[in-house]
């Protein structure tokens, strides 16, 4: 499929003198498919810790929750069970860690760069300073994108989205999100979502359109509505014990892999998404919204309150961090 090649890189030579067997073997499980922004960082994650210990460190990645769903990926971590995951930033507030649920506040972030104030700064910092209460470690934050809304109907107005059930990650704040337009929350994990809007068990979902197209949710929803309501984003996390275990090397030669795949998870998100647009189109099996400032005015009026509503659930300190970041007064 389209920019595969590129998670081997091109680029890359392949590991010649690879040992037959790595004496180290990284487990990476993860609930996407291999052609999204996470998907490819994983696949150049694996591709350069394998190059540059010579095979000695091997990776295996487990995409589209093969091993383990959003259900029990941060368990299955917290065990040892897998030594990486990457779960979406709105995935951590049900393990104790609700402040990372401010990344999903509606219209929160106007572009990339906003977000980058966060995940780049001290309240970035700050955040995955909180991991090890869970006995795991921050190892750095990535983007897939903006989220857009699909449903057998277009969600252009508030009025749209009533009584619609809308498959939501577990987060209390996308939860609140769409309450506040109408509709009525239903959270699911990412890979039963796909079979949830094909039997009509919900009616409609959010996520970028890399996901979007990849689970093939484009076959059971006639309309996707290019509303650029929220953030997705990801932390990548280790377990601790495991972390602190490796040779100070080792921990070096994989932590450089990492940002540098993070890196260039960050440069190709936008490209993905538009590209799983433009193959949307060409598949002509749903119908394509883009709004008008005043429907996305509209929308975003109706999700003011959330802010307000959930700020006591993110922490009040946390909230007034986020608003000096942003230079939101
Ligand atoms: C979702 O559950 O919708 C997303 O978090 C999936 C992902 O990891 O991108």
């Amino acid at each position: 499929m389209w920019l595969a090649a590129l998670a081997g890189g091109a680029a890359l030579p392949s590991v010649t003198s690879a040992k037959a067997r790595p004496d180290i073997t990284l487990r990476f499980s993860h609930v996407v498919a291999e052609e999204t922004p996470k998907g490819l960082a994983a696949s150049r994650f694996k591709v350069l810790v394998e190059q540059r210990s010579g095979g000695r460190i091997g990776v295996q990645v487990f995409p589209n929750a093969q091993l383990y769903g959003d259900h029990d990926e941060m368990q299955a971590l917290q065990l040892g069970a897998v030594d990486l995951v990457a779960p979406s930033l709105s995935k951590f507030g049900r393990i104790g860690l609700p402040e990372f649920e401010l990344f999903d506040l509606p219209f929160l972030f106007d572009d990339l760069s906003a977000v980058r104030r966060i995940t780049l700064g001290p309240l970035g910092q700050k955040l995955l300073q909180g991991l090890p209460r869970q006995g795991l470690v921050g190892l750095g934050f990535f983007d897939n994108g903006f989220k857009q809304m699909s449903a057998n109907r277009p969600l252009l107005e508030p009025r749209d989205f009533v009584n619609l059930r809308m498959r939501v990650q577990a987060s209390r704040v996308i939860a609140a999100q769409m309450r506040a337009l109408g509709a009525r929350p239903v959270t699911l994990a990412f890979s039963e979502t796909r079979q949830a809007l094909a039997t009509g068990v919900v009616d409609g979902t959010e996520n970028p359109v890399s996901n979007f197209w990849t689970q093939h949710m484009h076959e059971v929803q006639s309309d996707l509505s290019l509303t650029e309501h929220g953030y997705l984003g990801y932390a990548v996390v280790t377990n601790q014990r495991f972390w602190q275990h490796l040779k100070t090397s080792d921990r070096a030669l994989i932590n450089q892999a990492l940002q540098e795949s993070l890196a260039f998870a960050n440069q190709i998100a936008d490209t993905q998404n538009d590209q799983a647009l433009q193959a949307l189109r060409q598949a002509g099996t749903t119908r394509i919204h883009t709004l008008t400032n005043g429907q996305r005015q509209r929308l975003r009026q109706a999700v003011q309150p959330v802010q307000q509503q959930l700020a006591s659930r993110i922490g009040p300190s946390w909230m007034q961090d986020l608003k000096l970041a942003l230079g939101h007064g």
